[in-house]
């Protein structure tokens, strides 16, 4: 395991759209960021297939399908994954006064492609 992620502010819940992703660049990382219903989520930004953003993938229920080839990932970390050689890492993250945290408390997982 690598060393932990300190909770750090992603973007406010309102400049957040719901169903679409925003690319945040932070701590090193960029990370694909969702609002869907009451829900927040974020997954590595870029597509392990050939490395598209995944904040401009399109949304349908908790998964984003990769605008570039269609590859569905689900949002949800904690996923039970497959394809190896094709995981997008997801984070933890919650809503604290109304900005999106990641979470460093919960370890990274990968994220689960479904389809191509
Ligand atoms: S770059 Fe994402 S599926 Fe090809």
């Amino acid at each position: 395991m690598g060393a932990l992620i300190p909770l750090i502010p992603l973007i406010e819940l309102s400049a957040l759209p719901e169903g679409r992703g925003r690319c945040v660049r932070t701590a090193g990382l960029d990370l694909a960021v969702f609002r869907i219903g009451d829900a927040v989520y974020a997954i590595d930004d870029s597509c392990p297939h050939n490395g598209a953003s995944l904040s401009n993938g399109r949304v349908q229920g908790a998964h984003v399908s990769c605008p570039a080839h269609g590859l569905r990932f689900r949002l949800a970390p904690g996923c039970p994954g497959n394809a190896a050689a094709l995981q997008a890492r997801t984070y933890s993250v919650r809503t604290v006064d109304g900005t999106v945290m990641l979470d460093a408390v919960e370890p990274a997982s990968p994220g689960n492609p479904t389809s191509l």
